[in-house]
């Protein structure tokens, strides 16, 4: 029995998380286990509710369960929030005190979507990598942070260990993959990616078969756009990653088809990288792709079950390989455009009994 917690959250959240779930009820009828999904607020959708964005009670909830699986938060309702009670805090504090320090984001470009994106179809068709970002230090939780009248300051700073769990991950990850990991710094600049490149190395001593470089962070942006099929396996802290998970995804097209895990030692969160599309909330148009791949990964990283993994993926590829399309990845004018529940119902036809 696999025990999920689903945080439908706000916008389209709600929307594309209902078709996670009718796969995950029709994986659970064809293979015969029991899916127990139990559903909490987070986000704005909590704030109304309870006053908080992230209450003790949904993160208990999330202590407790085998994974989450998280729609998106924020919209205009909430933006104007003193910064401690924003949507993104919230973020921050779940990944803290999940201690959900590895964030995985593939970025792989889908043949039969080769035309979304913005890059010409020779340069990204085969693009296939995946993103180690680190998530629960550097920048984005270094003391001392803050402003005031005159100037502002953060700390970007790595704890040996923090280096250590994220890049073991990222080797063992390149094993399955096809063996190569880029670690992305700013070592000509900073010391504390200094640190972070010596910390990498020393630890590919364990890893001898994989192939490890380096690049500087500007140079990987630009390579991303310039030939992205070089890459299988980055490793980088956790701004950096930020940025180039974005371009990342961009490249690829199609946004509203990625997903994400954030993983730890002891608990696990898979949600679409797509945030929650406020404009187009409520209105059976948004891409359920992205969080029904976020439910592949979590068989795959969760459950230990890769095939199943490989089954709602084939299950995805098969259905746009038919021709369907929501309204964001109709490129070809004359594509006809189906609603988030009939591209839902097609994956699950797809998914077979
Ligand atoms: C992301 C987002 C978040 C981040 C924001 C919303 C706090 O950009 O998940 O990439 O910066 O980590
Ligand atoms: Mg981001």
């Amino acid at each position: 029995m696999y025990k999920i917690v689903s945080i439908p959250g706000d916008g389209i959240g709600p929307e594309v998380v209902a078709g996670a779930v009718a796969v995950l009820e029709q994986l659970s009828k064809k293979h015969g286990f029991e899916i127990l999904i139990e559903e909490h607020p987070f986000g704005g959708a909590s704030y109304e509710l309870h006053g908080e964005m992230l209450t003790q009670a949904t993160l208990d909830a999330c202590r407790k369960c085998d994974a989450v699986l998280l729609g998106a938060v924020g919209g205009p309702k909430w933006e104007s929030l003193p910064h401690e009670h924003k949507p993104e805090a919230a973020l921050l504090k779940i990944r803290k005190e999940l201690e959900l320090f590895a964030n995985l984001r593939p970025a792989k470009v889908y043949d039969a979507l080769l035309d979304a994106s913005s890059l010409k179809a020779d340069v990204v068709r085969g693009t296939d990598f995946l993103v180690f970002r680190e998530l629960t230090g550097g920048i984005y939780f270094g003391q001392p942070r803050g402003f005031d009248e005159s100037r502002g300051w953060n700390t970007m700073v790595y704890e040996r260990y923090e280096v250590e769990r994220i890049a073991r991950l990222a080797f063992e990850a390149a094993r399955k993959r096809k063996g190569k990991v880029i670690s992305i710094d700013k070592a000509n600049v900073l010391e504390v990616s200094q640190f972070w490149r010596n910390v990498v190395h020393e630890l590919h001593k364990e890893f001898a078969d994989v192939e490890l470089s380096d690049m500087y962070v500007d140079n990987a942006a630009m390579q991303i756009v310039r030939n992205p099929k070089q890459f299988d396996v980055i490793v980088t802290s956790n701004l950096f990653g930020d940025i180039l998970s974005d371009i990342a995804g961009m490249i690829t097209g199609s946004l509203g088809m990625l997903p994400s895990a954030s993983i730890g030692t002891k608990h696990a969160l898979y949600e679409p990288i797509h945030g929650s599309a406020p404009d187009i909330a409520g209105q059976n148009k948004a891409n359920p792709i992205a969080t029904i791949a976020s439910v592949a990964m979590m068989f795959e990283h969760s459950f230990n079950l890769p095939d199943i993994a490989r089954e709602i993926e084939q299950a995805i590829e098969a259905t746009l390989a038919s021709g369907l399309r929501t309204a964001d990845i109709a490129t070809n004018a004359g594509d006809p455009v189906i609603s988030t529940t009939e591209m839902t119902e097609a994956i699950v036809r797809h998914l077979g009994a």
